[in-house]
This record gives C-alpha cells, structure tokens and sequence, in this order.
C-alpha cells in the first residue's frame, strides 16, 4: 500500500475528480512529484502562493515565531507581538475606515464574522450577494453563494439573502433599508473571472451609502498583489465597509481577516460579549508570516510587475485559434475555449505537459491561469510556448 491508497481510504475528500499526485517538494513556481516529475504551478493553490513555494524569507520569519512562541491563549485574550505588528501593518497600507483587523484561520471564517459584524452593527434582517459568487464552504457562506447545485443539498441555509446578478446597475435598488450588508467579489473568480464594468463597483458602493447597508469586499482570492495592487478595491478604484482577506495573506500559512472601521468593529466588543471568538484565529506563526509576505511583496518591487506579467499571457495566447477570450487582470486569467467541449481535454494536455491549471466552480468553458506573482519574464515565455503546444495536440 501507497500514500496514495490511504489517501483514497482515510481522508474525507471533496471530490473522486481530483488529480491525485503525490507531491513531495516545491519551489518558486515548481511542484516535485514522487514520481521525480517537476510541474509548473499556475494555481498558487488557488491564490494562496503569491510569493511563490518555499519562499526562504516566508520560512525564516515562520521558523523564528515558532522558536518563541505558537498558540498561548484564545484570540484577543493576550497582548501578542505578531498580530499588533500585522494589524498596524494593515492599518498603514489601508485607506482610514479600514482600521482594525479581527483576524480568524481561513476566508469562510473571514466571511462569516464579516456577516455577523454588519448584522449585528445595523440590527437588519437581510443580506444581499450575488448570483455566481463563491464565498466559501460554511453554513453562512454558503447562505450566500450564488449557485444552487453546491448548496441545494444543505438545506435549509439562513435565511433572507437576496440574490442580484453581478454587473446589473438596474437591480441595485432591491438593496433597501431592510439590508444589513452587501457581499461582494470585485472579479467574480468562480464564474470564470468576470470583470466588473466601469463604474458597476461605484454605484453599488453608492447604493450601500444611501441606504445605510455595509459593503462588505471578499478580497479572499484577489488580496495581496493579485489584480496588480494590494488590495483589488484600489485597482478598482471604490471603498468597501468591511474587508475580507485570507489565502495570500500569510504567504502559505492559513489566516484570514475581516476589517473595519473601529466604530464598527467596536459592535463585536460588547452586548453580548464575547458573542464572536476564535481559538487560533491570528495564529502568532501565521501573522509572522504575514508580515514577511508583505514585506517580501514590498521591498522586491512584485505588485508593480503584476499587470504586466498578466497582459504578457494575454498576448502570447489569445490569437491562437483554440482560444475564444481570455479575461485578464494582474497575473488572474480566465482563458475560455472556442470549442467548450475541449476544456477538460485541454487542461489534461496541459498536466501532461508538467503545467498545473483549474477549473473554476461555476464555468466549464474556461480554465484559470493564476501563477505565483514571482513569475520571471523567462517562465512567462516558457510557460506560454508549453500551453501553446499543448493547444497544437487538441
Ligand atoms: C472568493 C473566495 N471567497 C472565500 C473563499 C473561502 O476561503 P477558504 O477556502 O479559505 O475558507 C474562497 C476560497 O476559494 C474564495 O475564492
């Protein structure tokens, strides 16, 4: 018996689908097989590893918090070093009224405090999201995904959300006074990394102004130099009430964030209190992390690059006659087939060929392309000249 039997024997597991390959090391943008076969990531465990595998700053910084200190008490209980330097670091680079993190372990997590923090701040009834978005995979994230086959069999979910569909200025005035918040991606990744049109983000900000509903940005998959800035809201160019962020953020390490104003995070504090607690949430590992990957990020130029890196891609393959479009922003790319039916086969190819694609939830016609933004231009070039090839053996 393998690794790979008991993997199939004693882990619960989310799908039969999986590629099921034994990796055993990583690097920059490689995964190493058991098999000694070296792989491209164009994942970054779906937007976890901007800053590539086994960045050496990540590790030292990971390896110095472990030698002082892990877990010591419950989140808030304790004053500890690693989460008030991360929280200050945030503050720093976030416009005023995104001032104070709550930090937890993951982005479902992020989500459902996010959710709890504006119900509780408003006192409202109802919640609004938007058809094809994925917010996670706990009961209130999934109250608010936008797509029935993923959640119809965990019924019944909370209720009173409301569902709009992305990019409709003309719907926007269903969110009413009655709405405690509106949950939001600014590129809708699942549905196949759908833009937001000009001026759709704007409208919804001054919608949620008007009416005195909270907006609340999942910034989960795109956070942390993906769109090309920090944070997507600034590539965008609007304001959110309440800040979600996890995956990228600790550089590899699980944590999450929801922030706020300290007016509304202050609701959190009191009646009840302790009505929102977590066990390991800002884990003093992963905050260190989570400092490094900033600093790593800022002090090696990486965000500037992004744009440029992504629209490199774009121009490599988008003129091959196998590609319909490719919907681009940052090193985030949603390539779509001409031939739908050619999807699977096409990103089979591309494992074959040692290059790691997926799939997204809610588009079988696209594959996503969303590589380590330590991506070099020489990789790039590489990259581009495999999936081309693998485009030829259709
Ligand atoms: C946009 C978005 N929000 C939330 C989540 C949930 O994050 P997690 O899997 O860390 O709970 C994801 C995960 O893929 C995501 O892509």
């Amino acid at each position: 018996m393998t690794d790979k039997d008991f993997y199939y024997e004693y882990l619960g597991l989310p799908s039969r689908h999986a590629s099921a390959i034994e990796m055993v090391d990583a690097g920059g943008i490689y995964l190493y097989s058991r098999e000694g076969k070296k792989y491209v990531d164009l994942v970054s465990g779906v937007s976890v590893n901007n800053v590539g595998h086994k960045n050496p700053f990540i590790i030292e910084a990971v390896q110095r918090q472990a030698a002082q200190y892990m877990h010591l008490m419950v989140y808030g209980e304790f004053v500890q070093s690693p989460q008030v330097r991360l929280a200050r670091m945030l503050a720093g680079r976030l416009p005023e009224g995104l001032d104070v993190s709550y930090f937890v372990n993951s982005g479902s997590e992020a989500i459902e405090g996010a959710l709890k923090l504006a119900k509780r701040y408003t006192g409202r009834p109802e919640l609004v999201a938007f058809r094809n978005a994925y917010h996670g995979g706990t009961q209130g994230a999934l109250s608010i995904l936008g797509n029935e086959r993923l959640k119809n069999a965990f019924r019944p979910l909370m209720p009173g959300v409301r569902f709009l569909d992305f990019n409709d200025v003309s719907q926007l005035h269903q969110i009413t006074g009655k709405t405690a918040c509106v949950v939001v991606e600014s590129i809708q990744a699942e549905a196949g990394i759908i833009l937001p049109e000009k001026g759709f983000l704007q409208a919804l900000q001054q919608r949620c102004k008007e009416t005195g509903s909270l907006l609340i940005l999942d910034d989960i998959q795109m956070g942390f130099g993906r769109t090309g800035r920090m944070f997507s809201f600034e590539t965008f160019d609007f304001q959110p009430d309440i800040l979600c962020l996890a995956k990228a953020m600790g550089g590899g390490m699980p944590i999450g964030a929801f922030i706020s104003s300290r007016e509304i995070m202050r609701s959190l504090t009191f009646n009840p209190e302790l009505g929102h607690i977590t066990t390991f949430g800002g884990h003093p590992v992963s905050c260190a992390a989570a400092i490094a990957n900033i600093e790593f990020l800022e002090a090696n130029n990486i965000i500037p690059q992004v744009e440029e890196k992504g629209k490199r891609f774009v121009e490599a393959l988008l003129h091959h006659p196998e590609i319909a479009e490719i919907r681009q922003k940052g090193l985030m790319l949603g390539i779509e087939m001409k031939h739908p039916e050619k999807a699977d086969r096409i990103m089979q190819n591309l494992l074959q060929n040692g290059l790691i694609v997926d799939r997204f939830l809610f588009r079988s016609t696209a594959f996503r392309i969303a590589p380590p933004l330590t991506i070099t231009q020489p990789e790039i070039e590489m990259v581009t000249g495999k999936v081309l090839k693998s485009l030829e053996n259709l």
